[in-house]
């Protein structure tokens, strides 16, 4: 019982719908020059009331209700943000409260920038195999409101980002194929945010050395994962990549010569979500019936740390 079995998922992204006019409106760019260098087209930001919380609690409500479970099957809630509401309570003790859950169900946050989503899942999947909690599930988060820590004065990175959240409800199954890799090169200066100073709490990024770092980490990553598993690209059905820029995503295709319909694009219309980037894509997929029940997943992600990971799952 080692492998992850997702039960549910649910996304939701806020109400404010910026797109690439309304930023061109703001900045010196263009709509042309944000679609040919990135893919992206619209993104949703936090309006009034709004916030990485409500979002989170959205898609935890979805995911539970089409896993069909309640708060009582919640054995751990484990959430990915680096953009919580608040610096504590975490987001995932916010959720606790709101979902009442049990006192005996553990709630965290975990921050592993854009590729949050997956240390999350593995930390859950691993407090779950243990054996040790009180019921069989976890409710893992992935949820950001990087338009908090976004200057909208600066036209290299505000083009990139979104707000939204998604989750998912899981479990372990002994009937699918389990493999992860996670790491980190432990940089500090080519993504930074949320510093103390004035200017240093906004997101502050070197793009092209992230560009680089991903489409050389994105292949091993998928590398790993399919040899840990003893598995080839031909036997998973999907490939979810963090959805930072179009244009990474194809270059891992053509390095892989992957068929490019296995690799799901959907930066067009959320923007670089972060932690909820990886999971908004597998809830897209699944609600659009692009993805049925029983197929295998490979996930995976690159992010600020530099940290990086891939994971297997079974819709
Ligand atoms: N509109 C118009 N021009 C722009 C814009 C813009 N929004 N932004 C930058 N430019 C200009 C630059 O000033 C530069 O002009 P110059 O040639 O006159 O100096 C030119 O466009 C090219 O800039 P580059 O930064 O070299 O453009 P590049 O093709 O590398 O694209 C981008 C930039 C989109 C950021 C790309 O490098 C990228 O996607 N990097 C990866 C980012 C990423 O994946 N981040 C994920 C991690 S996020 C996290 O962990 C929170």
């Amino acid at each position: 019982m080692n492998a992850i079995k997702l039960l549910g998922t649910g996304r939701h992204v806020p109400s404010r719908c910026l797109t690439n006019d309304d930023l061109s409106r703001m900045v010196d760019t263009s709509d042309q020059w944000i679609r040919e260098r990135t893919g992206i087209v619209t993104r949703y930001l936090c309006g009034e009331g709004e916030g990485n919380t409500s979002s989170a609690l959205a898609a935890a409500k979805t995911a539970m209700e089409r896993a069909g479970v309640g708060p009582q099957d919640i054995g751990v809630c484990v959430a990915a943000t680096f953009t919580a509401d608040h610096a504590t309570p975490s987001l995932a003790c916010e959720l606790h409260q709101l979902l009442g859950f049990a006192e005996t169900t553990p709630a965290f946050d975990v921050n592993a920038a854009c590729t949050g989503f997956l240390h999350a899942l593995e930390t859950a999947r691993c407090l779950l195999a243990a054996g040790r909690l009180r019921a069989p599930c976890a409710l893992v988060v992935g949820s950001e409101a990087l338009s908090r820590i976004t200057d909208f004065t600066d036209r290299s990175t505000c083009v990139l980002f979104g707000d939204g959240a998604a989750a998912a409800v899981i479990r372990l199954t002994d009937d699918a194929p389990y493999a992860c890799v996670l790491g980190a090169r432990g940089d500090t200066q080519i993504l930074r945010a949320g510093g103390a100073g004035e200017m240093d709490r906004f997101i502050h990024m070197d793009g092209p050395a992230v560009f680089r770092f991903a489409v050389d980490a994105v292949p091993k990553c998928i590398d790993a994962v399919l040899s840990q598993a003893g598995m080839t690209l031909s036997q998973v059905d999907h490939v979810i990549c963090h959805q930072a820029n179009s244009r990474i995503i194809d270059y891992v295709v053509r390095r892989l010569k992957a068929p490019p319909e296995k690799f799901y694009k959907n930066m067009d219309r959320y923007g670089n979500t972060s932690a909820a980037s990886i999971p908004i894509a597998l809830d897209e997929l699944l609600e659009k019936g692009l993805a049925r029940q029983g197929q295998i997943a490979l996930c995976v992600g690159f992010g600020a740390g530099l940290t990086w990971g891939g994971a297997l799952l079974k819709l």
